[in-house]
């Protein structure tokens, strides 16, 4: 049986690729990150065929807009049926706030499970001169602090964090709340361009509650033995 804690990241740029790898993993992955370069490539019909196949769909668009635009948006992406959606929460409270109520009254009126939303903190891209040159007042860590905390009080699900943020959310917003970390590296895979990572025992511990991870599954030599052995990693660990 799959580990739901896993989400794969279809990093791929067609359809045929992605049935490829979904075919592959079989029975072994059962949630499936689709990501900006796979949507924009191919468009819906990436997460129509993932709920064909019975997968849950990680949609991870980072939405940010004004908030009905935001609304709006994301009541088409709950019809298209994906189970997780991203935001950033710098697109303010207002906009999160909007985002949640318009996620949770367009599955009611389609009577399907509401999809749950995440929000974006502050790209693990942006460094403390990065954050200082776009206006940012007080350091990183206060503000992904700060956006966290606003995120669960504007009716947000959780945040896609840094593994090295998990255990300070998980204290200040709860055991309910979602975390979703990338930047997951087995302890028998190569890092690639991941600088900061973790193992995905370690992130679990930390507070996390997914991990998403693409190339050392999808790039690996034997896809399935990867799962198989990141699920042995992790089978124990609960938070
Ligand atoms: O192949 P890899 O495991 O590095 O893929 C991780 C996925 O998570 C990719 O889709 C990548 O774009 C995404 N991601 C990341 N680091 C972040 C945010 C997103 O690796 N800080």
């Amino acid at each position: 049986m799959a580990d739901d804690r896993i989400i794969t990241a279809l990093d791929v740029h067609s359809l045929e690729d992605m049935e490829h790898l979904v075919t592959l993993l079989g029975d072994s992955i059962s949630f499936y990150k689709v990501g900006m370069e796979l949507f924009y490539s191919v468009g819906p019909d990436a997460v129509r065929y993932l709920k064909s196949q019975g997968k849950h769909v990680f949609l991870d668009l980072k939405l940010h807009d004004i908030p009905n635009t935001v609304g709006q948006s994301l009541r088409a992406l709950t019809r298209l049926g994906a189970d997780l959606m991203t935001i950033h929460s710098c697109g303010g409270r207002d906009m999160m706030a909007a985002a949640a109520a318009a996620v949770a009254d367009e599955a009611a009126k389609l009577n399907i499970k509401r999809p749950r939303l995440l929000a974006v903190t502050i790209l693990t891209s942006i460094d403390e001169t990065a954050w200082q040159e776009i206006g940012g007042k007080c350091n990183i860590s206060d503000t992904v602090r700060g956006l966290a905390k606003m995120a669960k009080e504007a009716g947000i699900d959780g945040t896609v964090s840094s593994p090295y943020e998990a255990r300070e959310i998980r204290a200040m917003n709860g055991s309910d709340f979602l975390i979703v970390t990338p930047g997951i590296r087995p302890s028998f895979a190569v890092a690639n361009d991941q600088k900061r990572f973790t193992t995905p025992a370690q992130a679990l511990t930390d507070g996390a509650s997914h991990l998403v991870i693409g190339r050392p599954i999808t790039q690996a030599a034997d896809p399935v033995e990867a799962v198989r052995k990141i699920t042995a990693e992790i089978r124990d660990i609960h938070y």
